[in-house]
């Protein structure tokens, strides 16, 4: 665009890549499409409309610029934003874009739109007023994937299943403490999303290149017009800083990480025979057509890789950038986008998987004692009726070598009897009787028996439920209470505008 609201001047400067921030002497060349994040900044189309409108209109309200000419520029703003990004001119960015077509529709006074700042402290202002409702939607599909985690865990407090550690059968658990375990972790991932939010939300505009100045702006009002809480003070800091941007990745990453692990529990019990995968989570072979594939599943899992890999992405293009702006900086957002957009659908697609998936509590049952599993329960009560932990733990393990999987809890009590004789000179019911041991050997005894804090017994886990269920509303309210905020900020924001316009 040549800037001077002459069409067809206009129309012959766009075809040889002139912009109104360009002109002549940076247009063309092989490196511009290089240079363009154009595409890429269809995310952060609206985000540049509103930071455009609010620091216009603190131009007007400082009387940096007049009301007549702002007012030419919210209503361009208007049109630009009823037309849309496809429809937005050449540019080497979404801010140079907006800018030329704003003064293609009002003339040079167009142009005063950028007085007192800068594309740098725009463009971080913009990831930011986008990347806090990506936290938001984040957390809330994270709360979604809570109350599913939660609801499957609740009915499933007394289904005992095998517990693994190394991937060998460890303790019988049941699928409620496990659901309930990754609740939990989940709820980590969640206040993870909402830390990154508060540091998220605060204003870089008004820092314009990185040093400040000359205009009297009021940085505090275009904060508060577009819904940040506080202004980033150092005017270098706000426009470099994408720590926010490493922080927000960092949960996602995390939350990655959390899903992954859920997911290879779930494949695994599936492949047990333990829980069944509704279809719609499931896909088949193209040759095998017996198959039920969890693939939904195996793909969240691999989600983590490319959420680590923004993360790192991320990491390694901001390490060693020096203040202020540098160019390289364009390249770090999109690994937030990406971080945001598959870890948020994974996050959904499990929560979908969880509340759909059907226990088979029998099939559980069947397999949770396996592989001597109800040892330290023996363990437990002997040292519980006076013999050293370390002495009980010796003896159980010398039986347990006598002991098959298939073993009978009566066959059991022999080789444990016989454990006892040998070592202790004395017979097991010394210690325990025969039907609290029978009792202890038995997944469903076992499991009852540990009902510490946070342990598996049914009682204990609808305990960790109630706790995990208030977290899940103190942790739902602070999003509605973030998403209220906004809406308010809006409401006078675009009442603000309209006063103008
Ligand atoms: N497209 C750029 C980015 O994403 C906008 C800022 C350009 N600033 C500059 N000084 N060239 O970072």
């Amino acid at each position: 665009m040549s800037g001077n609201g002459d069409g067809a001047a206009g129309d012959d400067a766009a075809a040889s890549g002139e912009t109104v921030i360009r002109r002549e002497r940076f247009a063309g060349g092989p490196a511009r499409s290089f240079m363009s994040s154009l595409d890429a900044d269809a995310r952060i189309f609206a985000a540049d409309l509103a930071v455009d409108r609010a620091h216009t209109l603190m131009l007007a309200e400082q009387g940096i610029v007049a009301d007549d000419d702002a007012a030419a520029i919210l209503g361009a703003l208007g049109s630009v934003e009823a037309a849309g990004h496809d429809a937005l001119p050449e540019g080497e960015d979404v801010h140079e874009a907006i800018e030329s077509a704003v003064v293609a529709e009002v003339g040079p006074a167009g142009g005063k739109m950028h007085t007192a700042r800068s594309r740098n402290d725009e463009v971080a202002t913009c990831i930011r007023y986008r990347f806090r409702e990506d936290l938001l939607d984040a957390a809330e599909a994270s709360l979604d994937l809570r109350a599913a985690l939660l609801d499957a865990a609740a009915e499933q407090t007394d289904t005992v299943v095998p517990g693994f550690t190394h991937r060998q059968h460890a303790q019988p658990t049941t699928v409620g403490h496990l659901l309930a375990s990754y609740a939990g972790a989940v709820a980590r991932d969640t206040e993870r999303l909402l830390a990154a939010y508060e540091r998220t939300n605060r204003s870089p505009l008004g820092a314009a290149a990185f040093a400040g100045t000359t205009f009297d702006v009021d940085r505090e009002r275009t904060a508060e017009l577009l819904g940040f809480h506080e202004v980033v003070e150092n005017a270098a800091d706000a426009v470099t800083a994408r720590d926010f941007l490493l922080e927000g990745c960092g949960a996602f990453a995390a939350l990655s990480t959390t899903l992954s692990g859920l997911a290879t529990d779930l494949i695994e019990g599936a492949k047990d025979g333990h829980v069944d995968l509704d279809d719609a989570y499931a896909s088949t072979s193209s040759i095998m057509p017996q198959k039920k594939n969890p693939d939904s599943l195996e793909l969240v899992r691999a989600v983590a890789g490319d959420a680590a890999g923004d993360l790192t992405g991320l990491l390694t293009t901001l390490k060693g950038l020096p203040r202020a702006y540098n160019r390289d900086l364009q390249r770090a957002t999109p690994h937030a986008w990406d971080a945001v957009d598959i870890t948020t659908e994974a996050t959904e697609v499990t929560a979908g998987a969880v509340a759909t998936a059907e226990w088979d509590a029998a099939a559980c049952a069947a397999d949770a004692g396996a592989g001597f599993s109800t040892a330290t329960g023996v363990a437990d009560a002997l040292a519980a009726a006076g013999l050293p932990f370390r002495s009980a733990h010796e003896l159980v393990a010398v039986a347990a070598t006598e002991i098959d999987d298939d073993a009978t809890v009566d066959e059991q009590i022999d080789a444990l009897d016989a454990a006892a004789t040998a070592s202790l000179d004395d017979s097991l019911s010394a210690y325990v009787d025969q039907s609290t041991l029978a009792d202890l050997l038995s997944p469903a005894g076992s499991v009852a028996a540990r009902d510490s804090r946070g342990g598996p017994a049914a009682a204990a886990v609808d305990e960790s439920l109630t706790r995990l269920r208030d977290s899940h509303a103190d942790h739902a309210a602070a999003v509605d209470a973030h998403r209220e905020a906004l809406a308010t900020a809006e409401d006078r924001f675009t009442a603000a505008v309209n006063e103008y316009v």
